[in-house]
């Protein structure tokens, strides 16, 4: 039998409608490519869910874990440390703005996103003061978890449970015209005096649409929160591990935000695993001989060594030369190709940040992650070889960054293709 008859037997597969559901079975993959159980080969345009930077089954990577886990595959990390956490902390808070202090594990995006608000929620409580509204971007994404839920803008990922989720004071996001509205809708909710917190990604918001916005503004956002006592958080998790073109998109702001989270370039996409790291400021709130002020959270798989060691590995080849000019020539390639069809007349926008560019078509009935077109981008593609996952009408290119030269002008020419056949 198949691999994709086994399956629909016995799997529910994420963010899928299970009815009509149409999976193809991947048996490997190598760099930039995936391959299925008929021996098609793949480009993955979108870096498996934007996790896999490094390109995939890294032979580097795969011997570092390898030796790992003849090491130590795991420990308790409450009571007990072990040198490749100790290592990942020091590494990683030397890429981190520098008066980021601690490191806190977890498993992926939306836990690394949990800890924050927690952190964030809690440094308020630790001090018995009463500021209780968390301020997001409408649109945001944080992820899937219930906190995750509650700071992610309202719509078809979280209307069922929309009930269960904690109230959170929406602003506009600060796209271009936008500016100052968003601004002066922060200013009105800290001026209240009520406001814990501020979560947003920076400079791109992955799943609203691939939606960007320029860092002046912000700076003008993250600054006046951190002027008036609201604490920031960075949701990297998209973002970062040069993603926008810088190692963190916060390294093209100067303002410092109090708290990040970081995930899926982290381990370049080798396995599951969050970070939240702080500041002072806040790690500091915790600390008591009273016992209620402790951070009571904490997973049974918190800084696996083997997770720990595959972001070491990851971070060793982040840190080579070679990495870094990877990401400037998908920067530089997108934006020629952003040049070349940005006129277009089916195309309302096409926007572009380091190895990121998205295109908006237009639509009649309104941009939405259920518009139709989604399913007609994603079949066009599938049958190109290329992995897309559209969100609605728009669709992007975010590739891991080992990508060819040859490979991305494939990927342009069968988009410019795709709108002709649209047109
Ligand atoms: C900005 C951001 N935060 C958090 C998450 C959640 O991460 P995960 O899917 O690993 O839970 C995502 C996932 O796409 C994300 O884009």
């Amino acid at each position: 039998m198949k691999l994709t008859e086994r399956d629909k037997k016995v799997i529910w597969h994420p963010y899928t409608q299970m009815k009509n559901a149409e999976i193809i079975g991947i048996v490997k993959g190598e760099g930039a490519y995936l391959f299925d159980e008929s021996g098609n080969k793949y480009i993955d345009a979108i870096s498996s869910w934007w996790v896999n930077t490094l390109g995939h089954s890294n032979k580097y990577i795969a011997e570092k874990v390898s030796e790992q886990m003849k090491i130590l595959e795991h420990v308790i990390f409450a009571g007990f440390t072990h040198p490749k956490a100790v290592e990942l902390a020091e590494r990683l808070l030397k890429h981190l703005p520098s008066d980021q202090e601690k490191i806190f594990y977890s498993d992926n995006g939306s836990t690394a996103v949990e800890v924050a608000i927690k952190m964030a929620i809690q440094y308020w409580s630790n001090q018995n003061i009463e500021k209780k509204k968390i301020i997001a971007f409408r649109n945001a994404y944080h992820g899937d978890t219930f906190g995750a839920m509650s700071v992610s803008g309202r719509g078809v990922f979280t209307d069922p449970f929309k009930p269960y989720l904690f109230e959170v004071e929406f602003i506009d996001p600060p796209v271009k015209g936008n500016e100052e509205t968003s601004f002066n809708q922060l200013k009105s909710i800290v001026n209240s005096g009520n406001a814990a917190a501020f979560i947003y990604e920076p400079l791109v918001q992955g799943a609203a649409g691939m939606i960007m916005y320029e860092t002046e503004i912000l700076e003008k956002l993250v600054s006046y929160c951190n002027s008036n006592n609201v604490i920031t958080i960075a949701d990297e998790v998209m973002t970062g591990f040069y993603r926008t073109g810088k190692f963190f998109a916060t390294d093209y702001m100067t303002e410092k935000s109090d708290i990040f989270c970081l995930s899926k370039g982290l381990t370049g996409g080798n396995m599951a695993f969050g970070v939240t790291s702080c500041n002072h400021k806040i790690f500091n709130a915790f600390l008591s001989d009273d016992k209620t002020k402790t951070l009571y959270h904490g997973h049974s798989y918190t800084a696996n060594p083997v997770a720990c060691t595959t972001a070491l590995a990851s971070l060793d080849l982040y840190e080579q030369k070679e990495c870094f000019e990877n990401v400037k020539r998908i920067e530089k390639k997108h934006s020629e190709f952003r040049d070349k069809i940005k006129n277009n007349p089916l195309i309302k926008d096409v926007r572009q940040r380091g190895t990121i560019i998205a295109i908006e078509l237009k639509v009649e009935e309104g941009t939405s992650y259920l518009n139709s077109l989604r399913d007609k981008i994603y079949s066009f593609f599938i049958a190109k070889k290329i992995i897309m996952r559209p969100l609605g009408n728009i669709f992007y290119v975010l590739p891991p960054y080992c990508i060819s030269d040859n490979d991305l002008d494939y990927i342009y020419k069968s988009i410019e293709e795709f709108l002709q056949q649209l047109g």
